[in-house]
């Protein structure tokens, strides 16, 4: 019974593509219908040796040629079953892998923000990619192999015994030994397999890396370093891989051995029958013909086995993110603005980013209000959570304890399309998509006129330096963004946001990234945004502090005190010491300073 569900649970990926089998099961159900075509042909071959075979030591000239003009037709049959069978078992591979992908993607995209950040990103690529490509056999070739060679062995074997059973029977003894040689070799390929397809991700992974960090690569020198840690990486690989080969050479050689033995033996054998008149030269002939087919399914078995083990680790890795529960149902698809009524509040909110009790506790009660219309600043040390704050308001992440709630409502319960609908992120370090400034704009609002681009992208202090660019609008921006600068970046994003429109603006407040000349721009480009929306901003500027209608100040995931600005300088000595620190060297803006 153990055995039973061991060998269920080591084959459940095979099970577990059944669906997908399923949706193309005409495909299928023809594949199976060649497969039996070609049983049947190469069984009627052996027939056609046989008879020709006697009819020509018979020297009947007559049956000779109609056997042969059988024969050509053969040909013409089993060229076309061949075709068929090639084509058809191309077209369902690729459309079950297809399917798959696609399956995957979606999948992927409904996961939670916790996924993204527990995996990395390589390893993820190596799934969609290599894992998808290993797969190929357990849904196409293999898994019909599978199913066609021992039915081939079983027919032939059925034939040989109409033929002569002696010689049959001693044959027959032979089999059970290659497939008891065949099944141990699938557990231990089968882990190997595993091992395999991991490693593959792994490598996959640090290529990403080396990559995207390619600046720092170089910067410390890192190359060689990078290379030896590569090499030894793809030299783990080829072991395995080298190990695999070994098993499957030995193998291959074992049971190709047995074959020819086999086929040697029989024709010993069967010729002290002829000898003794008990045989036709031609039934000898189809014999051994026939036993063809009985000895290279078993022996060909081992390698689609290998396949098949390979495969079936893939799978694993492929279902195991298909396992992964997702955060939504549907994916969340874009719905008009709504307009925030009465404002969020955090409510009492507890957070931690790792999942066990032992993880940092990242916020700690944190209880403030943003109401409708007007604007909030956070401002904290660094690494006092301002940002979860944000992440949690997006519903990237939930509270551990406490709520957040717009007009409310909890954000838990809130939709992903209902949530983005009232909020615009400007996040401190922007991604831009390879493709142009237009697409990247066009992301916020596909719908929008060129005029509405172009108004928005003035409004973010943009429209000048896109302008300036070779082909302005069109000017691809390369992965990330990477052909621009970081305040251009940030101004295209500010663009973004107000393409997208929505009442609410959080602002991660970019610092370091920008000179003095961008910085200026961005603020302008950041106050247009703002006006008019309720913002919760992260600040760093003292100009953008005094401006906010209330100051939260963050320490250690704590709100230690909240109000404004000349307030919180006088009661609040975190505050006194930030702005002693941050704020206070920046030279103030003439308004601002009449305000102070
Ligand atoms: N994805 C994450 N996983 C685990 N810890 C994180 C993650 N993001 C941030 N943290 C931790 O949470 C704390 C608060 O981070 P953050 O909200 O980004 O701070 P701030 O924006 O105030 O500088 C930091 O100690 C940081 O190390
Ligand atoms: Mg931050």
């Amino acid at each position: 019974m153990k055995a039973i569900l061991r060998l269920y649970e080591s084959y459940r990926p095979l099970f577990r593509l059944l669906p997908y089998v399923k949706r193309h099961g005409w495909m299928y159900a023809a594949l199976f219908l060649i497969l039996f075509l070609d049983i049947g042909s190469s069984l009627f071959f052996a027939w056609l040796i046989m008879h020709v075979t006697d009819a020509a030591v018979a020297a009947d000239m007559g049956r000779l040629k109609l056997l042969l003009a059988v024969g050509a037709v053969f040909v013409a049959v089993s060229g076309l079953t061949i075709f068929a069978n090639s084509y058809l078992q191309a077209m369902t591979v690729n459309k079950v892998r297809k399917m798959l992908s696609n399956d995957v993607y979606r999948h992927l995209l409904k996961q939670p923000v916790r996924f993204y950040s527990e995996r990395h990103s390589g390893d993820l690529l190596s799934r969609l990619t290599n894992d998808l490509q290993a797969m190929e056999n357990a849904m196409g070739y293999s898994l019909l192999a599978l199913i066609q060679m021992p039915l081939m062995a079983g027919m032939a074997l059925v034939y040989l015994f109409t033929l002569n059973w002696q010689l049959a029977l001693l044959c027959l003894l032979l089999g059970p030994l290659a497939l008891g040689a065949g099944s141990l070799m699938g557990n231990w390929l089968r882990r190997n397999g595993r091992t395999v397809q991991n490693e593959l991700g792994r490598l996959t992974g640090f290529v990403a890396d080396t990559i995207a960090g390619q600046l720092i690569v170089r910067t410390f020198a890192l190359g060689r370093q990078f290379a030896e840690r590569y090499e030894r990486d793809t030299e783990r690989l080829y072991k395995l891989e080298q190990k695999e080969a070994k098993a499957f050479s030995f193998y291959r050689a074992g049971s190709s051995s047995f074959g020819t033995a086999l086929f040697l033996f029989s024709l010993g054998v069967g010729s002290i029958f002829i000898a003794q008149g008990k045989l036709t030269v031609g039934t000898l002939m189809g014999f051994v013909m026939l036993l063809r087919q009985l000895v290279s399914p078993l022996s060909g078995l081992s390698g689609v086995w290998n396949a098949m083990q390979r495969s079936l680790a893939a799978s694993e890795r492929i279902f195991e993110l298909l396992d992964a529960k997702p955060e939504t149902g549907e994916l969340p698809q874009r719905t008009r603005q709504k307009p925030l009524l009465e404002g969020i509040r955090f409510e009492r909110v507890s957070f931690r980013y790792g999942e066990s009790a032992d993880s940092a506790q990242v916020l700690d009660n944190c209880s403030f209000d943003v109401p409708a219309g007007q604007t909030v600043a956070l401002v904290g040390p660094s690494g006092a959570g301002k940002t979860t704050l944000f992440h949690l308001l997006l519903g990237f992440y939930t509270p551990e304890s406490g709520y957040v709630a717009m007009d409310g409502c909890d954000v838990k319960t809130i939709g992903r399309s209902e949530l983005t609908a009232r909020l615009g992120y400007v996040p401190q370090d922007t991604y831009l998509f390879s493709g142009s400034i237009r697409d990247n704009l066009l992301y916020a609002k596909p719908e929008a006129a060129e005029t509405e681009l172009i108004a928005a992208a003035k409004h973010a202090n943009a429209h000048d330096f896109i302008m300036s660019l070779p082909e302005g609008y069109d000017t691809e921006v390369g992965e990330r963004g990477g052909k621009l600068s970081g305040g251009q970046r940030q101004r295209l994003a500010i663009a973004r946001a107000l393409l997208w429109d929505a009442p609410v603006l959080l602002l991660d407040e970019a610092t370091s990234a920008l000179d003095g000349e961008s910085e200026q721009l961005v603020q302008e480009a950041l106050a247009r945004l703002a006006a008019g929306r309720t913002t919760l901003m992260i600040a760093h500027r003292l100009s953008t502090i005094l401006n906010a209608d209330r100051i939260v100040v963050l320490e250690s995931g704590r709100v230690v005190d909240q109000g404004r600005h000349a307030e919180l300088l006088a009661r609040c000595p975190l505050y006194a010491r930030l702005y002693e620190h941050q704020f206070r060297s920046e030279p103030l803006p003439e308004k601002a300073a009449a305000a102070v």
